[in-house]
């Protein structure tokens, strides 16, 4: 019916934040191509924490941002409101209709199951063919309701739009009835103490656990074995720069790409997490040179190496090749320029 042919592999871009604005603030809209600059992804955020009196503001900046403004090589994203709500149906067809052609990917929170992707996924065919769009529009779930990780595989599968995955641990608590109050990080009450000692005076080791390592890592491995790109969400407390910096890293390690930043001191936080370590580049380039062709099992620093440890150091290197291109600093910490 004229719309796009799917996309067959989602590419991957330099992904290391996706920088949350509300373009209802003038400001916002004349800023975004100095905060677009700083950023991996912009996104217009239509849902959650815009008023229900700036719906219609938002919108409408996000479609000045994209049809006035030049973000470079930065994604454009958009954050609509929820399958739900009253607001989602003129959000696509409006941002679609006006700002399509400029559009990376479309978010959409509170997926539940397949169902709400295949929905989304045949309107905005819909939408494309009647703004003659010639590149797919993307999509991106918020995995932040219990239903939703219980169904986190087949809405992984549930099209060749989806783009990736990003956890919403402040929906998510809500959704699973936890105690608690925050935006994501770990919270004091949740821990494991040792056994009682002998000498019953003596203080029992504690320590703090972390509530969302099953979800993250389950959604980790629903995205990348369907070609899809995991990020962590939101940290709430702007000002615990380092809990921020720990919570971000945590999902670095386990495989996501990046994160929300909610302030711009999170956009520093990202980039400093989601760019991986000089060193470890350094160490990865050198297993690569003294193994080229991956086989057999080597000691290098002590180490191990087989062709499982060459694959990871592939990892590394395409990321830090690939962020290289973007940031010149970062190509010379890695030893990239000539
Ligand atoms: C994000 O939207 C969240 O609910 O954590
Ligand atoms: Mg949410």
């Amino acid at each position: 019916m004229g719309a796009p042919e799917p996309a067959r592999e989602i590419e991957f871009r330099p992904s290391r934040m996706i920088h949350f604005l509300d373009f209802s603030n003038d400001k916002m809209v004349a800023k975004a191509p100095e905060i677009a600059a700083k950023t991996d992804i912009l996104l217009g955020n239509l849902e959650d924490a815009v008023p229900v009196d700036r719906k219609v503001a938002a919108r409408e900046g996000l479609i000045r941002v994209g049809k006035e403004m030049d973000l470079g090589d930065t994604q454009l994203w958009a954050r609509v409101n929820s399958l739900d709500s009253p607001w989602v149906l003129d959000d696509l067809t409006q941002v679609v209709a006006e700002i399509g052609h400029k559009l990376d990917v479309v978010m959409i929170p509170k997926v539940e199951g397949p169902w709400d992707i295949h929905f989304v996924d045949r309107l905005l065919a819909q939408l494309e063919a009647r703004a003659g769009l010639t590149r797919p529009l993307l999509v991106h779930a918020i995995l932040e309701t219990a239903l939703g990780v219980t169904n986190v595989e087949e809405i992984a599968a549930a099209s060749p739009r989806m783009q990736g995955m990003s956890f919403g641990p402040a929906d998510l608590a809500a959704s699973r009835r936890m105690k608690t109050t925050r935006v994501g990080g770990g919270h004091p009450g949740y821990r494991v103490i040792e056994d009682p000692h002998a000498d019953e005076g003596a203080a029992r080791m504690t320590a703090q656990q972390d509530p969302w390592h099953y979800s993250i890592a389950r959604m980790v491995d629903a995205c990348t074995s369907n070609g899809l790109l995991p990020f962590y969400g939101p940290f709430g407390d702007i000002k615990d720069t380092l809990a921020c910096e720990t919570q971000f890293r945590a999902a670095f390690l386990l495989g996501c790409v990046g994160a929300w930043s909610l302030h711009p001191a999170q956009i520093d936080i990202a980039k400093k997490v989601f760019s991986p370590d000089p060193e470890e580049v350094r160490f990865a380039k050198k297993v690569i040179e003294a193994i080229p062709d991956g086989r057999g099992v080597h000691m290098i620093d002590g180490k191990m190496q087989d062709d499982a440890t060459w694959k990871q150091c592939q990892v590394m290197v395409h990321l830090a090749e690939l962020l290289a291109k973007k940031d010149p600093e970062l190509a010379q910490a890695y030893g990239f320029t000539a």
